[in-house]
């Protein structure tokens, strides 16, 4: 039986993120292998794009492809996701095929401020339309004031949220399904 793959797209390209950390920690409870995609890509242009896909936008692409279900840690800046998840989306939409389609996907947020990133996460689950994913309802992952919620080995120190990331893992792995 091959293993069952997940893929991890995280729309904060900083060292410390929060959302990264998120991200792994989500990532930690899936019963597979975990990739994460780089969202290091050059800003699209249609241009590049017609000189052949950049070879680190192919791998993402390859990545999201191949993997079984996807995670999204996604930032909120100024309310909205930021334009390094927008721009990873754009470049995978231009293949033949949509790489996220059918796959259970989690949406997962951790902000500053105290609502966790309710807006920037309607707006992503938007945002995947197009890309036919199939982005779990519930429960919503909101961690807000996220700094207190995490130790210095970057780890979610908070029983309420550990337990919603137990639950949305749990639901992602029984929403793969099992080939007859
Ligand atoms: C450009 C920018 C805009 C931000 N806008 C918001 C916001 O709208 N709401 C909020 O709660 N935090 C906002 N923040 C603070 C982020 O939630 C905080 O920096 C968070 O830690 C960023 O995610 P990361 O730790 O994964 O990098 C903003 C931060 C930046 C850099």
């Amino acid at each position: 039986m091959t293993e069952t793959t997940l893929v991890g797209l995280c729309g904060s390209l900083r060292a410390e993120s929060l959302n990264r950390k998120l991200m792994l920690e989500a990532a930690r409870r899936f019963d597979g292998a975990f990739v994460e995609g780089d969202l290091r890509l050059p800003l699209y242009d249609q241009d590049l794009q017609d000189r052949g896909m950049p070879e680190s936008v192919t791998r993402l692409y390859e990545q999201v492809r191949a993997a079984d279900a996807v995670v999204i840690a996604c930032p909120e800046y100024n309310k909205a996701p930021p334009g390094v998840l927008k721009n990873a989306l754009d470049w995978l939409s231009r293949f033949k095929g949509w790489p996220m389609e059918g796959k259970p996907t989690a949406i997962l947020s951790a902000t500053a401020g105290r609502s966790g990133g309710e807006r920037t996460q309607s707006i992503l689950r938007l945002m995947l339309v197009p890309h036919r994913a199939a982005v779990l309802s519930y429960p919503e992952v909101l961690v807000g004031h996220a700094q207190t919620h995490f130790d210095a080995e970057g780890r979610v120190v908070t029983d309420s949220y550990i337990r919603m990331l137990d639950e949305t893992m749990a639901r992602l792995q029984a929403q793969i399904s099992v080939p007859a």
